[in-house]
């Protein structure tokens, strides 16, 4: 794709990776990506804003071939998607200054064996006029790396900020159309990534409020033309209050479990709780981070093998516990052949969980009508407990 203009001497930039599936060889990609680069042409200084991914470095050079000359890069954050190319554009601009935090400086160098003469360190606050155009640099860390910035075009009241606010969704359209898909793709995103770092990231959020934004411009998905839309997005998913749902990640080798899966879902659904059911062995992971970033209670399903839980859960359960949710209460259900350790063992595995585990359901073989009254007892106190929290 070609450079595209957003305003007068102001362009996106950047590639478009329709077919990308998989990020850091772990996160699921179903609507790939983009890494959006921008040019802001002032009336003195050029700027170029961070770079792409080194497999798609030949889409950002091609855009720069009509572009003579740059006076500083601003690398945002240091992940290579965003910065992979920067030393090439070095090579084409031999005296363009890399702009980055402290922070970013160090780990550029350490990432891109970038020359530390190429730096210029931005702290927080600081700005730098291109003449009739005037960038302020604001520290973001956190999201999702400790370095990360992002910077206001003050006179354009533009907000460039990398991966903050972002969406792994590849699209011809520069601004947002589809709000549920963006909603979604940017969700999906903020959970796989961002989460375990909410504390921070009200933090950060609390600091952009003062400035009259008219434009989000990230570095991956369409730009935001109503910011609102998105910043009112993560202000809830960031909040530290839960919504009145159950995530239930589940596996089932002979139908036991499944069948207590889906007893329990239609009981906590009489009850008026919202609940997603994931199998795993089927599930894309993105999505139960995405149910996560919500959930009041994890409801884990597993038969027993080898005495613990079974291999899936482990993934699960690690996942769950990496992400540190907003989560109250959790609990196991599951099935065994003639004994289970699969409940302490779940329990060791998720000490990030700051919840109260309710009392598990475990069934020797198929589970039997003691087995469901138990399910019963469980689906109430989950009911209770979200009632207790002002959930419903
Ligand atoms: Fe899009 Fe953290 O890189």
């Amino acid at each position: 794709m070609k450079a595209r203009k957003i305003k007068e001497n102001i362009y996106w930039m950047g590639a478009v990776d329709w077919d990308r599936r998989l990020f850091d060889s772990l996160i699921p990609l179903p609507d790939g990506t983009s890494y959006n680069s921008y040019l802001i042409k002032g009336s003195e200084k050029t700027v170029l804003l961070d770079s792409v991914d080194p497999q798609m470095a030949d889409v950002l050079m091609s855009q720069l071939e009509n572009v003579p000359h740059i006076d500083y890069i601003i690398a945002h954050h240091a992940e290579q998607d965003h910065s992979g190319t920067i030393p090439q554009v070095l090579e084409k601009y031999p005296n363009v200054k890399v702009i980055a935090s402290p922070k970013g400086k160090g780990m550029l160098i350490d990432h891109l064996l970038i020359p530390e003469e190429k730096f210029m360190t931005v702290e927080d606050g600081e700005t730098l006029s291109l003449g009739n155009k005037t960038l302020e640099f604001i520290h973001t860390p956190w999201v999702h790396w400790p370095e990360t910035m992002v910077t206001y075009l003050r006179e354009d009241k533009i907000l460039f900020t990398c991966d903050f606010f972002g969406s792994h969704l590849a699209t011809s359209d520069l601004y947002v159309t589809d709000e549920g898909r963006v909603y979604e793709a940017a969700k999906r995103y903020y959970a796989e990534i961002m989460m375990p770092f909410r504390t921070v990231i009200r933090k950060n959020l609390e600091k952009l409020k003062s400035r009259k934004i008219d434009l989000i411009a990230p570095s991956h998905g369409p730009m935001y033309d109503k910011p609102s839309f998105i910043v009112e997005a993560y202000n809830d998913w960031v909040s530290e209050i839960p919504k009145n749902e159950v995530v239930i990640p589940y596996i089932s080798m002979h139908g036991s479990t499944k069948k207590m899966v889906e007893y329990l879902v239609s009981a906590l659904a009489e009850k008026g709780i919202t609940v997603h059911q994931f199998d795993l062995s089927v599930t894309d992971l993105g999505k139960l981070a995405i149910a996560l970033v919500d959930a009041a209670t994890i409801v884990i399903g597993t038969p027993t093998v080898h005495v613990g839980p079974h291999p899936a859960i482990h993934y699960a359960a690690h996942l769950a516990n990496a992400l540190r949710p907003k989560l109250r209460f959790a609990s196991v259900i599951g099935s065994y052949g003639w004994s289970s350790k699969a409940i302490e063992q779940i329990a060791g595995m998720i000490p990030n969980l700051k919840v109260e585990i309710l009392e598990p359901v475990l069934a020797r073989g198929y589970p039997k009508e003691a087995d469901f009254k138990a399910l019963d007892r469980l689906a109430d106190t989950i009911g209770e407990k979200h009632r207790e929290h002002g959930l419903f």
